[in-house]
């Protein structure tokens, strides 16, 4: 069902004359709506220029009316319950930026029902929920768009489905939670404790709610599935998607890691293997010389692999107010002009019409090859490398580089630190087994995967 007259053009509900306004019930008044409120209100002439008529919060649900009244200002009618808002007939676009995930996901539901567009940044719920979700939507003839849902500032969505439409993605790799990245660059330049960035971060507005969601890789998990799925046209079942945050990162091995060329970044990581899609999330060494080890603090870079364009690399900010009102204000104005193009038209939702869409099986992390750094505690042994050296080959991993790090204030730490070849998970796993048992085995104290990207 396509409800083209919410499009055409006629009077506005204000009495203004020209085509009719694009009325938006706005469900969640914090950072994010209240940024969707200023940008809107900022640039309107030149949003209604862009796309031929203005774009108009009309409604706005809120728990707190008070608070709401503030940020939205007197012309817009608030209410408390936000069903009611995305069940009133004078509603175009239903704009979600409450976050959680029950209720979100009824109310997207319900207006959806109601052939109702939605503009939602609602990371959690389209990765968990956006199989369900598209389909409900083309079904009803609407579109539920969510550039603001990833790297907010960048228009990665966009990028992926439109501007790199012609090409096969190869690998989509990005820092994609500013708040880990935060830290991350907070404890390697600034020589802060893991809690003391993540209290700068969560002052600074960065970190989710429940900040668990960053620290341990499930906000760039959502993130990296949603842009899998458009990448490779794929339902990507959340729940098999490989996350691990920075929460068991030693702080000296950003220290080790650098000593051998690299810095420690919380990748999230989609490629496409001949019979299956990866898609995970881990602290990883990247190269120093790459654009992703020069993304600092909260911001983001995604880079793309693609047959035809090449390499190409996007760089924003990944979290705010006016910078995810920047992507919700981008759909809104996308739905805004959609006035004659018919469902089939549209931008799919991934990237590919529903009949197209594949089921890859994720390749689980134990099977995806990788070079791999390895720390060893030195103390005591100053023999390490040359046993190293003729044990790792006898075992199937070559040592390509290595680095003795002396601790500058406790010896104890003084470190062997070795990059050894590409091998899977499972390979390594058993490599070090066996390692353990050699005598007078040695267990490596730090393990984490090399990302080769070519620069
Ligand atoms: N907590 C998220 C981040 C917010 O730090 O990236 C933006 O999605």
């Amino acid at each position: 069902m396509i409800h083209g007259s919410l499009f055409s053009a006629a009077s506005d509900a204000s009495g203004e004359s020209g085509a009719r306004a694009l009325r938006v019930g706005l469900i969640g008044t914090g950072v994010v709506g209240s940024g969707t409120c200023q940008v809107l209100a900022r640039n309107a002439d030149l949003i209604a220029q862009r796309v031929g008529r203005p774009i108009r919060v009309v409604m706005a649900a809120a728990r707190n009316l008070h608070k709401a009244a503030q940020v939205v200002g007197p012309d817009v009618t608030l209410v408390s319950d936000p069903f009611a808002l995305v069940q009133h007939p004078d509603i175009d676009v239903v704009v979600e930026v409450m976050g959680g995930v029950t209720l979100a996901k009824a109310l997207v539901l319900e207006a959806i029902a109601r052939g109702k567009h939605v503009v939602t940044a609602n990371k959690a719920l389209l990765a968990e929920h956006g199989t369900e979700i598209f389909a409900a939507a083309d079904a009803n003839g609407v579109i539920v768009a969510y550039e603001g849902a990833v790297a907010v500032s960048i228009p990665i969505i966009k990028a992926l489905r439109e501007g790199l439409a012609a090409n096969r993605i190869h690998e989509v790799v990005g820092i994609v939670n500013g708040t880990t990245n935060f830290i991350l660059t907070q404890m390697q330049e600034a020589g802060l404790s893991f809690e003391v960035a993540l209290r700068m971060a969560t002052e600074q507005g960065f970190a989710e709610a429940d900040p668990t969601l960053d620290v341990e890789g499930i906000d760039a998990a959502h993130k990296i599935a949603l842009l899998a799925a458009i990448a490779f046209g794929a339902d990507v079942p959340f729940g098999q998607v490989h996350a691990q945050g920075i929460t068991t990162l030693d702080p000296w091995d950003m220290v080790c890691a650098q000593a051998l060329g690299y810095r420690i970044k919380l990748l999230g990581m989609a490629r496409q293997r001949p019979e299956a899609i990866e898609v995970r999330v881990h602290p990883a060494l990247v190269p120093e010389k790459h654009l992703l080890a020069q993304v600092q603090g909260s911001m983001n870079g995604i880079w793309v692999n693609a047959d035809a364009a090449g390499p190409t690399f996007h760089y924003g900010a990944g979290a705010g107010s006016q910078t995810t009102a920047s992507a919700v204000v981008a759909d809104l104005m996308d739905l805004a002009r959609l006035g004659s193009v018919g469902l089939s038209a549209r931008v799919p939702h991934r990237s590919v019409h529903t009949s197209a869409i594949r089921s890859w099986p994720l390749l689980p992390i134990g099977q995806v090859a990788s070079r791999h750094y390895l720390r060893f505690a030195l103390h005591g042994r100053p023999e390490l490398l040359t046993c190293l050296q003729d044990w790792l080959p006898s075992l199937g991993a070559n040592i390509e580089q290595w680095a003795h790090v002396l601790h500058p204030q406790d010896d104890q730490q003084d470190a062997l630190v070795v990059l050894v070849q590409s091998l899977t998970g499972d390979a390594l796993a058993s490599v070090l087994d066996a390692l353990l048992q050699m005598s007078e085995g040695v267990s490596p104290v730090a393990v984490w995967r090399v990302e080769d990207l070519n620069v």
